[in-house]
């Protein structure tokens, strides 16, 4: 048996990526922001939901797909966008798009990828695929990369809004984990003790394209992951507001989605902004250390524009039973974030593919034991005790 058969769940692909991921890349993807209290009470809160057990309900004939967008997917649950798939596997961002394809599902390219816009569309042309931006002050440059995904016939642009105050990650100062890499001692000791990482991934970037870059940003601000010194920064956008998110609106002419959403409040202005979609997300307790867990907020969220955009959700996806809590408060669909990544880390596109497949696998088990055929079936009555949505 593979290592990778060897992973029975999200958590055994993780500890395989820990092992083979230098440190600081390791914990650029795993850990959360200051405390890591936003990221622990993401997973809790999924854990303290309890479903209702409903047997001989006869559910041998099943249907886990729904439809997003007019448009069917095969699995209730997307790719996130994550800037760093192309540090877990060459060229990560193809890996995970393909695996997305293949699956049926959705894949979203984060801008900061390594992996062009231009070289996914031609890698995987028949993924679902959705775009997501962090606007930056510079407007014309966010304009030059939102161009590039309307021509090439992206469905949806993501916009990320939770981006200007910038990130408490302190482990990435203790690591030396930097983008640009700033070349010090305990990041260089930390690639050097992972020659397998240097052999499978950076080994084939220098063959192929030289030193990675953010492959999407225009070319003034493209810099090498190692050589950052001709780097100009682009500027987080500190004085963006929804007047922008609208312009947004009349510039892109599919489906538009605002993430980094955490109230009713938040959720109606985007929707009023022209959203077509929301997700609500705390970025996997990345960003706010004190932010809400999602599924927390979920229901209010979903009573407030539920009937007016598609409610997607992120953060703390680890189990399939995380998936149809979220389904069952009003979530059309999920986005995963770190269990792909693991996985692609483990095996690029089969290691994405493993991941999926244990997310599908459990959740279909989850069915099972409520007693539910198709996601149309999953409700808040699946709540054992304290009806979250009440
Ligand atoms: C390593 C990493 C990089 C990320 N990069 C981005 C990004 O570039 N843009 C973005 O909108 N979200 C980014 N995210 C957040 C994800 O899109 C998503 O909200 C989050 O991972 C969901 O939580 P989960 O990891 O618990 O599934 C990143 C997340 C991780 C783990």
């Amino acid at each position: 048996m593979t290592e990778l058969e060897h992973c029975y769940n999200i958590f055994d692909l993780r500890e395989v990526a820990q092992r083979r991921l230098p440190k600081g890349i390791f914990e650029y993807v795993d850990k959360g922001t200051e405390d890591g209290i936003s990221l622990e009470e993401n997973r809790a809160a999924f854990q303290r939901l309890k479903l209702h057990t409903r047997f001989l309900n006869d559910w041998s004939k099943r249907d886990l797909g729904t439809e997003i967008f007019g448009q069917r997917i095969n699995l209730p649950f997307g790719i996130a966008p994550t800037g760093s798939a192309g540090l877990m596997w060459y060229q990560g961002e193809v890996e995970l798009a393909r695996a997305a394809a293949a699956a049926g599902i959705p894949v979203t390219l984060a801008m900061g990828a390594l992996t062009s816009l231009e070289e996914v569309t031609k890698a995987v042309p028949d993924a679902r695929k959705w775009f997501q931006l962090y606007p930056w002050e510079d407007e014309a440059g966010n304009y030059e990369m939102v161009t590039r995904a309307r021509d090439l016939g992206w469905e949806a642009l993501v916009v990320t809004i939770d981006h200007a105050p910038g990130r408490g990650r302190e482990h990435n100062e203790r690591n030396g984990f930097s983008f640009p890499f700033k070349p010090n001692m305990t990041a260089a000791v930390d690639m050097a003790t992972h020659p397998g990482w240097l052999w499978r991934v950076m080994r084939k970037y220098l063959m192929n394209e030289g030193m990675p870059t953010n492959a999407n940003y225009p070319d003034r601000y493209r810099f090498s992951v190692i050589d950052g010194k001709t780097r100009v920064s682009p500027k987080r956008f500190q004085a963006m507001t929804w007047e922008h998110i609208r312009k947004f609106r009349e510039f892109w002419p599919r489906k538009l989605i605002v993430k980094s959403i955490l109230s009713a409040d938040q959720a109606r202005a985007a929707v009023d902004a022209g959203a077509d979609g929301i997700v609500v997300s705390n970025h996997g307790g990345r960003a706010f250390d004190s932010a809400i867990a999602t599924i927390d907020v979920l229901p209010e969220v979903v009573e407030a524009v539920g009937d007016r955009c598609t409610v997607i959700l992120d953060s703390g996806i680890r189990r399939g039973s995380d998936i149809v809590k979220a389904l069952a408060l009003g979530a059309k669909m999920v986005l995963v974030g770190r269990a792909t990544l693991y996985g692609t880390a483990c095996g690029g596109q089969a290691g994405a593919a493993r991941a999926i497949k244990i997310l599908s696998d459990e959740m279909e088990r989850s069915f099972g034991y409520i007693g539910a055929r198709s996601v149309a079936e999953i409700g808040p009555h699946i709540f054992a005790r304290n009806n979250p949505a009440q």
